[in-house]
């Protein structure tokens, strides 16, 4: 729990199949010793009942916005100013586009208007829903005045459509706010490599791998959240991060060691999750190379640098935490590469699983320091991130 404060938290409830989530939600909120009351819309009861969610939080649900009983306990402005934190999950489209518009002719508008807590908003509804112009440009406007959304998590959906829409899982909900609280790690800099990196064979053929990016984002996210500055240095890959990253793009790794290498004196903590290529060709052609009759083409190609390891050894104060992507004797290669690269932690996936590692918004990792081996189960990357720079903050900790 937090400074040991008990702070009040306002559970939203809205119209979605996920709202039986939120039992699990408000439940792992009061084991922390959060003070937890609930909010219903009319549409959220047609999933879940206020009588569960009464029975969990130990109070009456609050579900409507003129209410003579509610008004003599509890009405919209004490609620409003009561909640420390306001959590909507799961919130659902209808409830974004409302609140995108401030309207205040529900209980929880009203609440929303009238209360300076902070917000989090944790999406569900169908893809093409959230998909949906309408829906991200009101998602891009609530972000823009300090709504903070976590989610939503790619899956199967109800529906049985597969893909971005499902309310994230109550337990990286839960982690997600508490680290965005704790902010463990306020006053670090922390530089974050994510993607591929490309070396060009001529002007239209390169050199690359399958890495999407994601788990890279993710850590370079949870590392804002933990309040740390975060620079990322990215490969060429298709994701969007918080604009409070500072975001640097790159193609080949001699471009990701220069940037790496210029924004490492004052930084604290290296996180090298990038699928850097080992490899580059030797020579550059400046025109493309043109097919001939030959059934054999000779590429030389010359070791790149090793960034995490040229500057591990370089900056021997600071903190360096590796991935290493393996497709068999995972815990051998990984013990290896913590010492010859000179690391303070790696972070091992097995990359020959096809649910997790490369591409996929899920992994499942070992992490080992000299003397440590950790597991984390099969998660979200972006659960795992968090649950990784927890690990960080551990060890900041430790350090001081
Ligand atoms: O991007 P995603 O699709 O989400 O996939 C995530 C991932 C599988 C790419 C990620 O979890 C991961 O494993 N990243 C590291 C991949 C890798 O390059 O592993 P490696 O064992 O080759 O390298 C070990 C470490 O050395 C890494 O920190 C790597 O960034 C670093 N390295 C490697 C080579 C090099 N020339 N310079 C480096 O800094």
């Amino acid at each position: 729990m937090l400074d040991d404060k008990k702070l009040n938290l306002l559970l939203c409830i809205t119209g979605s199949i996920a709202a039986y989530k939120s039992v699990d939600l408000a439940r792992l909120f009061i084991k922390n010793n959060f003070d937890v009351r609930v909010v219903m819309t009319e549409a959220s009861k047609e999933f879940i009942t206020p009588l569960t969610l009464q029975a969990i939080s130990g109070h009456q649900v609050h579900e409507n916005l003129l209410d003579t009983e509610a008004e003599r306990a509890m009405g919209h402005i004490e609620l409003a100013k009561w909640a420390d934190l306001i959590v909507i999950a799961p919130c659902s489209a209808e409830t974004i586009s409302r609140l995108a518009q401030g309207r205040a002719d529900d209980l929880l508008g009203a609440i929303i208007l009238a209360s300076e807590a902070q917000k989090f908003i944790a999406p569900a509804m169908n893809m093409n829903m959230w998909s949906n112009q309408t829906t991200q440009q009101n998602v891009e406007y609530l972000s823009s005045i300090g709504m903070d959304f976590i989610g939503p998590s790619k899956g199967e959906q109800a529906c049985g459509d597969n893909c971005y829409g499902r309310m994230s899982e109550p337990v990286e909900i839960y982690e997600t706010i508490i680290l965005t609280q704790n902010k463990p790690l306020a006053g670090k800099k922390i530089i974050v490599t994510a993607g591929p990196t490309r070396e060009q064979i001529d002007p239209v053929r390169f050199i690359s791998n399958n890495s999407s990016g994601k788990m890279g984002f993710a850590m370079a996210e949870a590392a804002l959240r933990s309040g740390a500055e975060v620079i990322l240095i990215t490969g060429p890959v298709s994701l969007s991060c918080s604009p409070k990253i500072k975001r640097l793009d790159v193609q080949t790794a001699d471009e990701m060691y220069r940037e790496a290498q210029s924004s490492m004196s004052d930084a604290d903590i290296f996180i090298g999750c990038a699928a850097v290529a080992d490899f580059k060709p030797a020579h550059e052609n400046i025109q493309k190379i043109k097919k001939t009759d030959k059934d054999r083409l000779n590429i030389q190609l010359q070791k790149n640098i090793d960034i995490i390891s040229s500057l591990a050894r370089e900056y021997t104060d600071k903190r360096f935490m590796g991935f290493c992507a393996e497709t068999e004797s995972v815990e051998e290669h990984a013990k290896s590469k913590l010492i010859k690269k000179g690391l303070d932690f790696i972070v091992a996936n097995d990359v020959s699983k096809s649910d997790i590692g490369f591409d996929s918004d899920y992994n499942e990792v070992s992490v080992f320091t000299d003397n440590s081996h950790q597991f984390f189960q099969k998660a979200s990357k972006s659960l795992l991130a968090i649950q990784l720079v927890n690990l960080l903050s551990q060890d900041n900790q430790s350090l001081h």
